[in-house]
């Protein structure tokens, strides 16, 4: 590896973190070791380090801290049936990250540093992959604009730095499903926007709405366009697909406005490889409904590295709900969820050269 090593001096003792991966949750526990790779106007790219996770010490006129100029990444790395971790589509997350950067007039990080990182954190944390049937390495790039300045240009120094947390399901508890609600009031993204950029505005920005699913007795919300108001693009935090009774599968066409889902894509090889009819086309949500209650419509799911696939049992709307097939996992759901989770955990082979062994 390119980055220099400086291992935490007080690891966590391996008893309490074998208490700690019994039952992880999502995004609460942490491990050992982070990476970091520092930016300024002169060097360049520099600095790369792994090193004990350790607070920021930034100037409280950094303008990460005022004008949100920061973008990240999601990845899992998996324990391998026969030792040892694998990564699923790193240069996927590297690429789409650069282009993250660009847009918010960041320095793209150079792909393959970006990869170093992440495969020496996992190399080093490892031993933090729970070995639960549901549980990997939720790997957390991302890049934060330093200095001191409070114009309005882009700074002229940034941190990037990879933090890994054990992870196990997103969802708490066994429901076969989530439900969705339809927020009216609230846009994530419009044209020319930031929408299709991995930045932390857009999640910021859409905490509201995923307040007002909550209040209203949803897991997730869901976000139409913002011109129309009319068309489904994506939820919370992962897209959406939609199933119907013809074996064809639907999603929102990446149009500017949608994250270009890593799990997105993957589910869209895998379908097309199983012969089935897939569609990159807009779905109103008067459609949705329509073909729910019709039962054109029989399942449709959730998808994101964090949610992986997940199913949506019912959508709820402010004058009324619907329900989705059997409120169950359906079975081409099923079928497109363990295509993909056999791959990434290497139960299957994998004819694309989607994972990484590290
Ligand atoms: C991911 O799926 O990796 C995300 O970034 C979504 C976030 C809501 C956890």
């Amino acid at each position: 590896s390119r980055l220099a090593f400086e291992p935490a001096a007080k690891p966590v003792p391996p008893e309490e973190r074998a208490r700690l991966l019994e039952d992880p949750g999502f995004g609460r526990v942490f491990t050992d070791h982070m990476a970091i790779i520092e930016y300024d106007e002169a060097k360049g790219w520099h600095d790369a380090r792994l090193t004990a996770r350790h607070p920021f010490t930034m100037d409280p006129a950094a303008p990460v801290l005022h004008y949100a100029q920061e973008i990240f990444e999601g990845m899992k790395a998996y324990r391998r049936p026969g030792g040892g971790a694998a990564l699923f589509r790193p240069d996927a997350n590297a690429r789409r990250f650069a282009k993250s950067a660009i847009r918010l007039a960041m320095p793209p990080l150079p792909e393959e540093m970006f990869l170093d990182s992440v495969r020496a954190l996992v190399r080093a944390d490892r031993d933090w992959i729970p070995a639960t049937e549901d549980g990997s390495l939720y790997l957390r790039p991302f890049m934060i604009a330093n200095g001191s300045f409070l114009g309005m240009r882009s700074s002229t120094q940034f941190i990037y730095a990879v933090i890994a947390s054990s992870v196990g399901s997103y969802f708490k508890g066994d429901a076969a499903s989530v439900s969705l609600w339809v927020t009216r009031e609230y846009v994530r993204a419009a044209p020319g926007g930031t929408g299709e950029a991995k930045c932390g505005g857009n999640y910021a920005g859409s905490l509201v709405a995923q307040a007002e699913a909550v209040r209203n007795g949803c897991d997730q919300v869901v976000f139409l366009d913002a011109t129309e108001r009319r068309w489904v693009e994506e939820l919370g935090g992962m897209n959406v697909f939609f199933v119907f009774e013809d074996g064809s599968i639907q999603t929102p066409p990446l149009d500017g406005t949608i994250l270009h889902g890593v799990t997105r894509d993957s589910l869209l090889t895998l379908a097309r490889d199983m012969g089935l009819t897939v569609r990159e086309e807009p779905y109103s949500i008067e459609q949705w409904k329509a073909d729910a209650e019709s039962g054109r419509l029989t399942e449709a799911f959730a998808c994101g590295t964090a949610a992986v696939v997940t199913p949506i049992g019912r959508v709820k709307e402010a004058d009324g709900e619907f329900a989705i097939g059997g409120q169950s996992t359906g079975p081409l759901t099923l079928r497109l969820r363990s295509a993909l989770v056999d791959i990434q955990r290497g139960d299957a082979p994998d004819p694309y050269g989607w994972v990484e062994q590290v």
